[in-house]
């Protein structure tokens, strides 16, 4: 092992450490739920991305055993060679059908949807229009692309029309946002991106993360939230948050999209396909949520009640209708203080501050699921509200 390589890497390690950056993972040893065991005592999770609580659901489970009962384990192979299986197309198919889109591709992760999404359908001619905020994967993906790239200040829409307007002169524009931003919830104004989109005649593309499942009246996501159902020419997603909780990731668009990137997305053609146990699941989860709109309504009204509830007790929390919940503290050293004491009281929540939001935004992310039940919240508020009188963020 070369020495130098390693005493170079491990002092930059440190760096991040003094920095008071370093991210340490905090170990569950129970399934992910509502209530999971971490470090020996049994806590309220209020920090997952399991927003429809599906990621320990019977059924998803049980869908997941027949699969790897009738398919297998792996299947050793990328797509284009040996890898795909009825169940792959079946699964493109529902996706598809559930978000009104022509055709899905599967990936093993949404991270590699963004990351291949951009360099086969767009070259130098072409410009690509990217809010402030984007995902990590999708300012990775159109780095990895020869288009221009213009960026428009978060959710602002006159700047974005000013940015259409500098790129007038290329081949083909799209404009890519997060359906829903994971640090403040906030919702894209996909009506007025749609409107922008017509009036300059470029593409629109959504990563809906953050929102397939769940957001609109049936879940479809922010399309169905904004009523611009049909009118998004890319959409990206994972099943890893509220489609289950496994991994994988998709991009659903028109056929020729869809028929391009199966050729030429690097991510896909070149890294194995998603396991059967969790195709087959998803299968069960897009049965389950075309079925019936239950579990996001359970979502809809804990979000609901648990905004109303804190807000009634004094705390400063971003407006909205997400899930994600941003509760205010401003000072990086009190957000993390108000996590530890939260934990201490049995509730599992994470402090975000500079660099992960900007400077003086820190705050405590709440995230809400349907597997939240009335007592779960109320023994959140009821510890929000005793750290938040205790430390003297409320008065
Ligand atoms: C907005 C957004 N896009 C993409 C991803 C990547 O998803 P995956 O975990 O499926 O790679 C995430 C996950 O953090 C996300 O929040």
């Amino acid at each position: 092992m070369n020495s130098k390589f390693r005493e170079r890497i491990g002092r930059e390690v440190e760096e991040i450490r003094e920095a008071g950056l370093f991210k340490k993972e905090r170990v569950i040893a129970s399934p992910q739920g509502p209530e999971i065991e971490v470090n020996g005592a049994t806590v309220l999770n209020f920090c997952a991305n399991n927003y429809l609580g599906l990621s320990d659901h019977p059924k998803v489970i049980e869908a997941a055993h027949q699969a790897i009962d009738s398919r297998g384990y792996g299947l050793s192979s990328v797509r284009f060679i040996c890898g795909t299986q009825d169940i792959h197309k079946e699964l493109e198919q529902k996706i598809s059908a559930f978000l009104g889109t022509e055709d899905t591709i599967l990936y093993a992760a949404a991270f590699d949807a963004n990351g291949g999404v951009f360099e086969p359908l767009f070259g130098e001619q072409d410009a690509i229009i990217s809010d402030s905020l984007n995902h990590a994967s999708i300012i990775d993906g159109v780095r990895l692309c020869k288009a221009k790239r213009f960026r428009y200040e978060h959710n602002n829409m006159a700047d974005l029309e000013k940015q259409l307007q500098d790129a007038a002169d290329s081949r083909s524009r799209i404009i890519v946002t997060d359906g829903s931003f994971s640090m403040d919830g906030t919702i894209a104004q996909l009506d007025k991106i749609v409107e922008l989109a017509a009036k300059y005649d470029a593409a629109v593309m959504i990563d809906e993360c953050h929102s397939s499942g769940f957001i609109g009246k049936t879940g479809r996501g922010t399309h169905e939230y904004r009523g611009v159902l049909g009118r998004i020419d890319i959409i990206t997603g994972t099943l890893g948050k509220a489609l289950g909780g496994a991994s994988g990731g998709f991009t659903s668009g028109g056929r020729e999209v869809i028929d391009m990137l199966r050729q030429k997305s690097r991510p896909y053609l070149f890294s194995n396909t998603v396991a059967p146990s969790i195709v087959g699941a998803s299968i069960a989860v897009l049965d389950m949520l075309t079925k019936t709109t239950e579990l996001r309504d359970k979502l809809e009204y804990n979000t609901k009640y648990f905004r109303t509830k804190m807000t009634e007790a004094g705390f400063d929390i971003k407006p909205g209708d997400h899930p994600i919940v941003p509760i205010m503290l401003y000072d990086a050293v009190v957000a993390q203080d108000f996590a530890a004491s939260l934990l201490e009281e049995g509730i599992y929540v994470i402090g975000f501050f500079f660099p992960v939001v900007a400077k003086g935004q820190a705050r405590i992310r709440v995230q809400l699921s349907a597997a939240h039940e009335q007592a779960h919240l109320d023994k959140a508020i009821t510890a929000f509200t005793k750290v938040g009188r205790s430390m003297g963020v409320l008065k």
